[in-house]
């Protein structure tokens, strides 16, 4: 599946003196192929969070549409949507984003339970997953009791449960060691190497390397 955005433009209303105005984005172009790692990069403030949020269908954008093969995500009704993002996309937002309340499995189950019971199947999927981020011994754990390097390979976890066509991080190696950021690494790039398609933005400059394609924020005007 390709994703594509088209002329996009954000502003956000902001209250302060002299505008109400935030341009954060204008003119703003991205192709998304299949089965490639595309990074973001860009200094803090560029708006990487903004366009992931846009390009996943959680951000309807002031100007431009976003395409999922032919579909314009943001004409569709509001239930439309989510089952489009829930069918093809696994987002793995900034920070820690595990529900402090569930266990390793149920959270990572947990974006089934929005909609239906989990199957054993589901349930299997869920434990492989575990298995594959190398957190095996934690799956009943709570997130309290986890490093960062593990809650961030749950939270991966938790975005492909559903099978995923397009993987979206969001600074998934912030605060993390060499050795954590290199297993994160290794994660998404298995992933890549599966045919899942990987956005990822970072304000890394080491990460550059890992990427099929790079588009560099801080060089736009
Ligand atoms: N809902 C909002 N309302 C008003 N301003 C916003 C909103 N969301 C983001 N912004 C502003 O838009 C700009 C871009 O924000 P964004 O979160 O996309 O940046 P970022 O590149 O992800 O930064 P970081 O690296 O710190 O995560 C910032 O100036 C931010 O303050
Ligand atoms: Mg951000």
């Amino acid at each position: 599946m390709i994703l594509k955005a088209q002329n996009i433009k954000m502003e956000f209303e902001r209250k302060r003196k002299d505008t109400n105005i935030l341009e954060v984005l204008n003119e703003f172009n991205l192709e998304v192929p299949e089965g490639k790692l595309l990074l973001i990069m860009g200094e803090s403030g560029k708006g990487k969070t903004t366009i992931l949020n846009i390009i996943s269908g959680l951000l309807n954008p002031t100007e431009g549409n976003v395409f999922l093969d032919e579909t314009d995500i943001y004409s569709l009704n509001d239930k439309e949507l989510s089952k489009l993002r829930s069918e093809n996309f696994g987002m793995v937002p900034q920070g820690q984003t595990l529900l402090r309340s569930l266990n390793v499995l149920d959270n990572i189950l947990l974006p089934i339970k929005l909609y239906r019971n989990p199957s054993d199947d589901d349930i299997k999927r869920a434990k492989d997953l575990i298995d594959e981020m190398g957190i095996t011994d934690l799956i009943d754990v709570m997130p309290s009791e986890m490093s960062g390097g593990e809650l961030r390979r749950a939270a991966i976890a938790r975005a492909l449960i559903n099978n995923p066509k397009i993987l979206f991080a969001d600074e998934p190696t912030s605060d993390l060691d060499s050795k954590n950021r290199n297993m994160i690494i290794d994660i998404f790039k298995a992933q890549r190497d599966k045919g899942v398609s990987v956005v990822m933005v970072t304000h890394d400059d080491s990460l550059k390397d890992i990427a099929d394609i790079l588009i560099n924020l801080n060089e736009e005007a």
